[in-house]
């Protein structure tokens, strides 16, 4: 009984280690003014990630992730698989530059190269299929030629699409007819130099791709609840969610092709919270809870009974990323722009998380429509579209937390957008006499209208922006002045 008592409690001790060491999250810097690298790396090791994976060598944020003790995935970027590809001179300069310097110089803990991003997903209509294997090949050539082959392996983060069920069961997962050839001699490649095989599932573009998809299948369920009317039968085995089927294709797959035996991990996962009817923070609070205690438990698929590392999609909102795949798209993080948690999350050890620390931010002021103009007026109209361009106002789409303002109110958000972006430089709430700077706070209900972070010494940037932006902004009124003299 004590012997039993103890064994339990050794147990429970390591698994309470293992899964504090078990975090990880993507952290993109696409945005206007982001938080600082030291206070970010703060953030993720006050939270317990360990793991982070960026897209690219971005300076500040690797140099702050020096002697840090968490292991980084560094990203190629797609755009460099085919210089990257073409000549093996190209891969060694990058690695030089964007791997040794920082592993010897900045003692940055890099683990993995991740070439390219989603290269062969299919939107990208095959342009970055022929360079993603040679590019990964001398990549890892290159990381041999730098000493670092034992330290640095090769990983390609791929797109769930890579991967179907005709009929719809994980045992019948194959890789996509059209890249078979690749995705064998890419997953043999990866399996015979030590690499590892990343995979992004969202289970959110599923359901926000289609009206008809069962809404519950697509998180996680809560212990005791019943199955999702959804789930899916698969011989003894029943999937209650999204995840475990779509996990468990890709492994069907890579068995049936003799590579069952490569280590995969989740390169992306999460949910937003802006942007879209299907993005809020009920939603995304009830599927990452679910993801981060399955990670916590360490409880994997029924094909593969431990977790793999899971990278959450994502740390941050990116406020400066491309839309092209939705509105959504600048709104993943579990914190908001400025490291504040948007919700409620138990991570290891059922500590909620917690807020970065040390965060500087703007003045408290705020650029809005000045009162006794009109939100109708062709000039307010244009500087809304001129400041929404730079400016982030996914915010404002349809269901979104300020989805709910008056047309006045979509003015004041929009300028507010711009006048934090540019640094709330001097003439960054000028738009031609349109608008104002109160003091005021004009948030209201969920529409937060922001004060962006002091970012020190990149003020030096963002005045000599809002300098071209003055330019600019006279020149859109004067094509204004002209389209209205057109009519
Ligand atoms: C290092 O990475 C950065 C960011 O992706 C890139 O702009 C730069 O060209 C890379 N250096 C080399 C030598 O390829
Ligand atoms: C691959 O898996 C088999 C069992 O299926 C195991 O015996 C073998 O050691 C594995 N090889 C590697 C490199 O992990
Ligand atoms: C702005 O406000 C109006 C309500 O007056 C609304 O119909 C419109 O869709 C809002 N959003 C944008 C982006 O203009
Ligand atoms: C801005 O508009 C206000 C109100 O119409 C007016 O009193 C003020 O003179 C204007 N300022 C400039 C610089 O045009």
């Amino acid at each position: 009984m004590a012997g039993g008592a103890v064994f339990r409690a050794l147990v429970l001790l390591c698994a309470a280690t293992v899964s504090a060491e078990a975090l990880a999250a993507n952290w993109g810097t696409r945005a206007h003014r982001p938080i600082p690298g030291d206070v970010t790396v703060r953030l993720l090791k006050d939270n317990g990630f360990d793991k982070v994976k960026l897209f690219e060598a971005d300076p500040s944020a690797l140099e702050a992730l020096g002697h840090s003790g968490i292991q980084v995935m560094l990203g190629l970027p797609n755009e460099l698989l085919a210089s990257v590809a073409g000549d093996v001179n190209a891969a060694e300069r990058w690695v030089l530059q964007n791997v040794s310097a920082y592993v010897s110089k900045h003692g940055v803990d890099i683990r993995y190269v991740a070439v390219g991003n989603e290269p062969f997903l299919k939107s990208y209509k095959g342009q970055f299929e022929a360079a993603t294997l040679p590019a990964v090949r001398n990549v890892q050539a290159a990381l041999v030629k730098a000493g670092l082959s034992r330290q640095v392996r090769v990983t390609v983060p791929l797109n769930a699409d890579v991967y179907e069920s005709l009929d719809g069961r994980p045992s019948s997962g194959d890789f996509r007819p059209d890249i078979t050839g690749l995705m064998t001699s890419l997953v043999r490649f990866l399996l015979d130099n030590g690499g590892v095989l990343a995979i992004n599932i969202y289970p959110f573009l599923s359901l926000d791709a289609d009206a008809n998809f069962p809404r519950d299948y697509a998180y996680f369920p809560a212990p005791g609840a019943p199955p999702s009317q959804a789930s899916v039968q698969d011989g003894n085995v029943l999937y209650t969610n999204v995840f475990d089927a779509n996990y468990d294709t890709l492994i069907a797959a890579l068995e049936k092709h003799g590579l069952g035996n490569i280590t995969v991990v989740v390169g992306e996962i999460g949910w937003p919270t802006d942007g879209d009817a299907n993005a809020n923070v009920a939603s995304a609070q009830r599927f990452n809870q679910g993801l981060f205690d399955r990670i916590v438990a360490g409880k994997g698929t029924p094909r593969r009974p431990t977790m793999p590392d899971v990278y959450v999609f994502a740390l941050l909102d990116e406020d400066a990323k491309s839309v092209d795949p939705g509105n959504f798209e600048r709104h993943w993080g579990i914190f908001n722009y400025d490291g504040s948690p948007k919700y409620a999350l138990r991570l290891a050890n059922g500590k909620g998380i917690v807020p970065a620390r040390g965060v500087r931010y703007l003045s408290k002021q705020w650029c809005v429509l000045r009162p006794d103009a009109s939100a109708a007026d062709p000039a307010v109209v244009s500087a809304v579209s001129y400041a929404s361009q730079y400016a982030d106002c996914t915010s404002l789409s349809p269901g979104s937390s300020c989805g709910g303002l008056d047309a006045k109110g979509n003015v004041s958000y929009a300028f507010n957008e711009f006048f934090q972006s540019a640094g709330q430089q001097k003439g960054s709430c000028a738009f031609n006499n349109l608008s104002v700077i109160t003091t005021t706070d004009p948030s209201r209900g969920t529409c937060r209208f922001k004060i962006m972070i002091d970012t020190g010494r990149h003020d030096l940037n963002h005045a000599s922006a809002a300098a071209r932006t003055a330019v600019a902004w006279s020149a859109v009124l004067v094509l204004a002045l002209l389209a209205l003299v057109a009519v």
